[in-house]
């Protein structure tokens, strides 16, 4: 059984005071106006180059802690740490890349050109850019669609631009909200494939919001479970399968299919607490 494979809800405080913590969030909450408390006395940490995912129904305030990691909103409690130091809101981190949700690739900027945005900014000289540009390029097999306007290129193809965009300015840490909650089976798990090769060889401190049980099993090495809103942790697993990983072939062992059931049962109680809100 999946037994033996899961660690203990963290109940008392699950953040270690030493170790090769990159991400350590302590107490973390977040009220909106008219009282909305939509995060409460979260606490997790996550060493150097793990992949963690935070799984949990829609509303229960996933994207809302992503966005206090990454700074974008004010926290209401707690603390962030990133490499042991507080991280303020409104402060921007070079180590951190952030990928959104939906697609965010500029219209009016080709490929290649949405692509080197970050070093363009960066300013990086322009024979460097390209040459890193075409090789990116090549990484997520978008070759021969260098000069396409994303108008042109499918919804998976504008979410790869999107996602090398971000790994070309080379984050050690990487926040991820739902990048592929958009697309279809297939393309989700050409996705998976993409960036498992590509974390594989890099090995960033990855954060990834998810609702899809599936997704985490197939990405992570620790998956966060949130309850229903307010969003605090309900369980912590550890998804052990070796690496690398082939993302089609994993769903057909059956440990893949022992631990999806063991959390699904969790998730499902916390699906049925969010409908009965
Ligand atoms: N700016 C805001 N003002 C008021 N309430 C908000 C705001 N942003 C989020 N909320 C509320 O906070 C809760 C958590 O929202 P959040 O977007 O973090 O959920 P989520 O887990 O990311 O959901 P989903 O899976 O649908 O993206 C929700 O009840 C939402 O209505
Ligand atoms: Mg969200």
């Amino acid at each position: 059984m999946a037994a033996g494979l899961l660690k203990p809800a963290p109940s008392v405080d699950p953040v270690p005071a030493t170790g090769d913590q990159r991400i350590e969030v302590r107490g973390l909450g977040k009220t909106f106006a008219e009282a909305v408390v939509a995060v409460d006395g979260v606490s997790f940490s996550i060493a150097k180059g793990e992949f963690v995912a935070l799984l949990g129904p829609s509303g229960c305030g996933k994207s809302t802690i992503l966005n206090m990691v990454a700074g974008l909103i004010p926290k209401s409690s707690g603390e962030i740490l990133i490499d042991r130091t507080p991280f303020a809101y409104g402060t921007v981190n070079p180590k951190v890349g952030y990928v959104f949700q939906r697609d965010t690739v500029f219209p009016w900027r080709t490929v290649e050109a949405n692509i080197g945005y970050g070093l363009e900014i960066a300013g990086v000289p322009k024979a460097e850019r390209k040459a890193r540009v075409a090789d990116a390029i090549r990484q997520i097999s978008l070759d021969g669609f260098e000069t396409r306007f994303p108008r042109m290129l499918s919804g998976g193809m504008r979410q790869r631009v999107a996602l090398m965009r971000t790994l070309l300015m080379q984050p050690e840490i990487l926040l991820m909200d739902e990048p592929f909650g958009a697309l279809d089976t297939h393309t989700k798990l050409e996705m998976h494939r993409i960036l498992l090769e590509l974390w594989e060889r890099e090995r960033q401190t990855v954060l990834f919001v998810t609702h899809d049980l599936g997704e985490a099993l197939t990405l992570a090495d620790r998956i966060i479970l949130l309850s229903a809103r307010p969003g605090r942790i309900k369980e912590d697993f550890e998804v052990p399968f070796a690496r690398p990983r082939d993302a089609v072939a994993l769903r057909e062992t059956p440990e893949f299919g022992r631990l999806f059931s063991h959390i699904w049962h969790s998730l499902g109680e916390e699906f049925r607490r969010t409908r009965a809100d």
